[in-house]
């Protein structure tokens, strides 16, 4: 496997932009005068962040199911083990954030209807003093998620424009899936795939596509090379 998914970039993407969109109108939100329109704006609060939590545990499925693919030969031991942590803290973030909301919720006494039509179930009984503490934790635990998520985008842009391999492309849903470890697969892992490549690797990628068409099989260092922070190869 050279690259996610198409559902699990998607996936990625959209549950990326409802998480910011759900940050800023949270945000917004609170610091209205209590009218009927802010009393909408919580439900419409509250419905994104419902479909974040569904959409994080539908990912979390995908992501049991589907192997990613594998991180660059390149990339330090460290470079690795911050990489698993920041991610299943990520994956957790984004589950624990929305059900503190809908506990805090629960516990302030005021029912969600997922979008005016279903009903979520209270998961406590009604407790202002204990509705109090799960707004701190609901407060709390997006500040952690922002910091995380900004760690997270720099360490994308590190690989994209310092170390300059596919990490960011590979996850860009529009792209060609990669073939589940199919041996011709370092191919399709090239970085010319992407417009967001370097000049250099796409004049490299564009002979290697020829060789690679024609000789079927993608064994040869032709290819491994393409895949090769440009900072780690050899002087031509
Ligand atoms: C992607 C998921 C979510 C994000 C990113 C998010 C983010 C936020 C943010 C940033 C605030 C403002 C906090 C403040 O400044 O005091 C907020 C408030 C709030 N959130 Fe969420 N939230 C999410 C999910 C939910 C869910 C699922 C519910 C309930 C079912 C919920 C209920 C609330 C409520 C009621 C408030 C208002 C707190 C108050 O009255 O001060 N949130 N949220």
């Amino acid at each position: 496997m050279t690259r996610y998914t198409k559902v699990a970039a998607a996936l990625h993407w959209l549950i990326a932009v409802a998480i910011l969109a759900n940050f800023v109108f949270g945000t917004w939100m609170v610091d209205l005068d209590l009218s009927p329109a802010k009393l909408r704006y919580y439900s419409y609060h509250k419905w994104l962040g419902v479909s974040v939590f569904l959409l994080v545990l539908l990912r979390i499925a995908w992501r049991i199911s589907h192997r990613p693919p594998v991180l660059p030969a390149h990339m330090p031991t460290w470079e690795r083990v911050a990489a698993g942590v920041s991610h299943f803290a990520l994956y957790g973030l984004t589950l624990a954030v929305p059900l503190s909301g809908w506990l805090f919720s629960s516990a302030k006494g005021f029912k969600t209807v997922y979008f005016a039509v279903i009903p979520i179930p209270d998961l406590l009984a009604k407790n202002p003093p204990l509705a109090d503490t799960l707004k701190l934790w609901h407060l709390s635990l997006n500040y952690v998620m922002a910091l995380l998520v900004l760690l997270h985008v720099a360490a994308a842009l590190k690989h994209h424009f310092m170390d300059r391999d596919d990490v960011l492309v590979r996850m860009w849903p529009f792209g060609r899936s990669g073939s589940p470890s199919s041996p011709s697969s370092p191919c399709l892992s090239a970085p010319h795939r992407s417009p967001w490549t370097w000049p250099e690797a796409r004049s490299r990628s564009s002979r290697s596509r020829w060789a690679c068409r024609w000789t079927a099989r993608c064994a040869s260092s032709t290819c491994s090379s393409i895949s090769t922070p440009r900072s780690r190869r050899p002087a031509a």
